[in-house]
């Protein structure tokens, strides 16, 4: 049984993950209508993760006989100018997912649900890479400036990304 702050705690890092998905789901949009079509399937395949995250978290607290509460999910902003406020505000939010992940773990651990911190370690590496592959293509926008074929090149490769769903179902025995 999870203890009630876990659950609290939990409870909101789903709906921090599933706000997440409707961040990029806003973004990816966006970046549609900009004609980026790469930027938004990045984007698009961003949010399946997200979703995977939260709905992960829901599984694990049902498995711990804890109910989690699923509060209202914020509206995302619905306009940014380009492929850089987008990035930009990528790599904000995965901060904030990071500081809200840390804070789950130190709570574990001082309520000494070892259970729970190591659960909560899969999370902390996964925002080690989310926080990477946000600066990487933010720096590669930097180097890329006002260089419309460029930019597009960059787009295509994000073009290639698919959704890879990080917690493959259990099968059944
Ligand atoms: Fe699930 Fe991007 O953090």
């Amino acid at each position: 049984m999870l203890s009630e702050k876990l659950t609290n705690a939990l409870s909101e890092q789903i709906n921090a993950e599933y706000y997440a998905a409707y961040l990029y789901l806003s973004m990816s949009a966006i970046a549609n209508d900009l004609g980026l079509k790469g930027f938004a399937n990045w984007l698009f395949v961003q949010a399946q993760e997200e979703m995977a995250h939260g709905t992960h978290i829901y599984e694990y607290m049902i498995e711990r006989n804890a109910i989690p509460i699923l509060k209202a999910i914020e509206q995302p902003p619905s306009s940014f100018a380009g492929a850089n406020e987008i990035f930009k505000a990528v790599y904000v939010h995965e901060q904030k997912v990071t500081a809200l992940i840390n804070t789950i773990a130190t709570l574990a651990l001082q309520e000494s649900d070892h259970a729970c911190y190591q659960f909560m370690m899969w999370y902390v590496n996964e925002q080690v890479e989310e926080e990477a592959n946000a600066t990487d293509v933010l720096d590669r926008l930097h180097l890329i400036g006002e260089t419309d074929g460029l930019l597009l090149t960059l787009d295509m490769e994000l073009a290639a990304r698919v959704f890879v769903n990080p917690f493959p179902a259990k099968t059944a025995n």
